[in-house]
């Protein structure tokens, strides 16, 4: 069953929204390449997924840092965990066992879950810092911000 996005999963800040989506979008593909028993399909997308994921947390890590969010190093430590998880199944793919239908279940609801609660934790401490506005229309409203181009800065870091 592909993920549909509930309003639940929604942080407020739009560009967090973004990524989350197409982090679903990715764990969805995943599902759709497994039924057509497409392989090369699977690895392309585990691969995409895990290097965007990684990306997403960096990205999320110094927004959280930038804003002062006191659960910072706790969410650090659980998106570390999350990727020793995740080298544990491509380890285990590279020693030629089948784990997509483990990754993507355990995907699927460990992001799900994370993005549901964790992730939602740290929105008023983001959105107060960014500007309630900002949060939504950061280029157009970036004289309100607290910090000006913040969000565009963090964005040429982490992604390309
Ligand atoms: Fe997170």
């Amino acid at each position: 069953m592909p993920i549909i996005w509930e309003s639940k999963l929604d942080t407020g800040i739009d560009v967090i929204d973004h990524q989350h989506r197409r982090i679903v979008d990715y764990i969805n593909d995943l599902e759709i390449a497994k039924a057509m028993g497409d392989k090369k399909k699977v690895t392309d997308v585990i691969e995409q997924l895990i290097d965007y994921t990684q990306s997403h947390f960096g990205f999320e890590e110094s927004m959280m840092e930038e804003a002062g969010y006191k659960f910072l190093k706790p969410h650090k430590k659980v998106h570390e965990l999350f990727i020793k998880r995740v080298t544990d199944f491509t380890m285990r793919a590279a020693k030629g066992e089948d784990i997509a239908d483990e990754l993507h279940s355990m995907l699927a609801k460990w992001l799900i879950n994370h993005i549901a609660s964790e992730d939602r934790d740290y929105s008023d401490t983001v959105k107060s810092m960014v500007g309630a506005e900002a949060a939504h229309h950061e280029v157009a409203t970036q004289r309100n911000a607290a910090r000006p181009g913040f969000i565009s800065g963090l964005l040429g870091r982490f992604f390309r």
